[in-house]
């Protein structure tokens, strides 16, 4: 089985003094060891993760990146730059992204492939519409998704990689897919990579739900957006 793992995707929040206060709290906590957490901060607090997260049992990453190394592509980051300030995973494709900044499933196999280039963890986030799930195609969605963003993978890169479910109605929704809708789409999902791949679920996760869908054989984490925002209620979902 994957190690559990919990990832807080903290989106455009927090400046340097919330950053500061949050690990500063998560500093005077046991940490379990059978767990493995991760922050997914803004660029700017990546330096304060750095130098805070050592000693602690904590990794972190950022929320997107640029494929190419570096180069005129002004406002954007590269995977060497997410290096450099000692990152290990990089959120790719995420829905805001896609429905905000147009990014697609060709941008998103580039990340992936360039993000694994740099031995960066890439999650990658998939997940139908509310329109989608009605019309019952949500498995096919997945699918043409995976195919795209996995195409350019070694079976090696296939154990390395996270896959993110996020259903876009259950995102700051309030209304989380019901853990047997998530297991579902997560043995689809399955088929496209290996046992040892962590396969994790996001979507209004809290910390009154997190333990029915961890308890689904094929959820092995979360992706918390909201409530990842305070100490406290992350530490509660890191040790669900
Ligand atoms: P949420 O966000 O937990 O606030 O629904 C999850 C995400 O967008 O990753």
């Amino acid at each position: 089985m994957p190690t559990p793992l919990l990832v807080a995707n903290w989106k455009m929040h927090k400046t340097n003094t919330d950053g500061t206060e949050f690990l500063n709290t998560l500093k005077q906590q046991s940490w379990p060891t059978d767990r493995q957490a991760v922050i997914c901060a803004p660029f700017t607090l990546l330096p304060l993760l750095q130098q805070s997260s050592q000693g602690m049992t904590l990794q972190y990453g950022a929320q997107n990146m640029h494929w190419e190394e570096h180069g005129a592509f002004t406002g954007e980051i590269s995977p060497m730059m997410l290096t450099d300030l000692g990152c290990t995973y990089v959120i790719i494709g995420h829905s805001e992204r896609r429905q905000y900044f147009n990014e697609t499933d060709e941008t998103m196999q580039k990340k992936v492939h360039s993000a694994l280039t740099h031995n960066l963890i890439p999650i990658i986030c998939v997940g139908e519409t509310l329109q989608q799930r009605r019309d019952n195609i949500t498995n096919q969605v997945i699918k043409q998704q995976l195919n795209t963003a996995l195409t350019s993978c070694s079976t090696e890169q296939l154990q390395q990689v996270v896959i993110a479910y996020e259903p876009i109605w259950a995102i700051g929704t309030g209304e989380a897919a019901t853990p047997a809708q998530a297991q579902a789409v997560h043995v689809v999902i399955r088929q496209f990579v290996s046992a040892a791949t962590q396969i994790i679920y996001g979507g209004s996760v809290t910390s009154a739900n997190i333990q029915q869908f961890m308890a689904q054989p094929d959820i092995n984490g979360a992706l918390i957006g909201g409530a990842s925002l305070e100490a406290g209620t992350f530490i509660q979902l890191v040790k669900y």
